[in-house]
């Protein structure tokens, strides 16, 4: 579904990733995880289209995505969220769906319709008690669905989620995994950002580890715990 081929993304002399590669296939969650900095965020914004690649490839349903734009990324199909988020808060929740929508390869005949389906998405992520308050009288976890469901409204066939957990106490993380796991199950394939490796382990089958913009390992959850490197790159030995 997604293949990502020898990507490097410089800011200035700062090479945040490093020649990077690694394919997802339909239908999984796979994680990607690495120490602060690493690249994780970099990743996720060359991939979606938010941050022009340096050089190397990104292919996503057979096609060539790598130089297109974030919204025409977006329309084929790829979504993703923030790790910081940012909704617009004079707006009520139902209308911040509703922005994410527009910019969704839904083409969306009416306001109604675009409201309706925005409805549907809240309920999704357990947010639709919610819908007609403005965005910021939501609390931090609120807003972490809310940032979801605007990325839900796109339709999208992968998702990205960076750091959506963070944040998150003991009693949320569960439901944050369940949603997850809801989610891939209704067909949607996720590539999902994580500091919290319980959490990272229980949703995803395969992972991938970054470490100062390159790949450093990539395999099952079991495997890479025990990965002597990835060890060393998380304790900064
Ligand atoms: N827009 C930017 N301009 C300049 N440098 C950037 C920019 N975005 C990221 N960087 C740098 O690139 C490197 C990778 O950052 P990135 O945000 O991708 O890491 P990350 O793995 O997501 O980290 P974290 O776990 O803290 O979110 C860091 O050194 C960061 O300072
Ligand atoms: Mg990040």
């Amino acid at each position: 579904m997604l293949q990502v081929t020898g990507l490097s993304k410089d800011f200035g002399g700062l090479r945040a990733l490093d020649d990077v590669s690694f394919e997802v296939y339909e239908g999984e969650v796979v994680g990607l995880i690495g120490p602060n900095g690493s690249g994780k965020s970099t990743a996720f914004n060359v991939i979606t289209g938010f941050l022009p690649a340096t050089s190397g490839a990104v292919r996503f349903l057979g096609e060539e995505i790598t130089h297109l734009p974030a919204h025409q990324v977006a329309r084929r199909g790829m979504a993703r969220t923030f790790q910081l988020v940012r909704p617009f808060s004079h707006l009520s929740t139902l209308d911040n769906v509703v922005a994410g929508c527009l910019f969704g390869k839904a083409q969306i005949a009416s306001r109604k319709e675009a409201e309706s389906r925005a409805f549907g998405v809240l309920e999704q992520v357990g947010l639709a008690d919610k819908a007609y308050e403005p965005a910021r009288a939501l609390t931090v976890v609120e807003r972490k669905w809310l940032e979801v469901a605007r990325a839900l409204a796109c339709e999208p066939r992968l998702l990205l989620l960076d750091e959506f957990m963070a944040g998150l106490n003991a009693s949320e993380i569960p439901q944050a995994v369940e949603l997850v796991g809801r989610l891939n199950a209704s067909g949607i394939t996720i590539i999902i950002v994580e500091h919290i490796i319980k959490a990272i382990t229980r949703t995803s089958g395969r992972i991938i580890v970054l470490n100062a913009g390159a790949k450093l390992a990539e395999g099952t959850a079991e495997e890479v715990v025990e990965n002597p490197a990835v060890i060393a790159a998380y304790l900064g030995t």
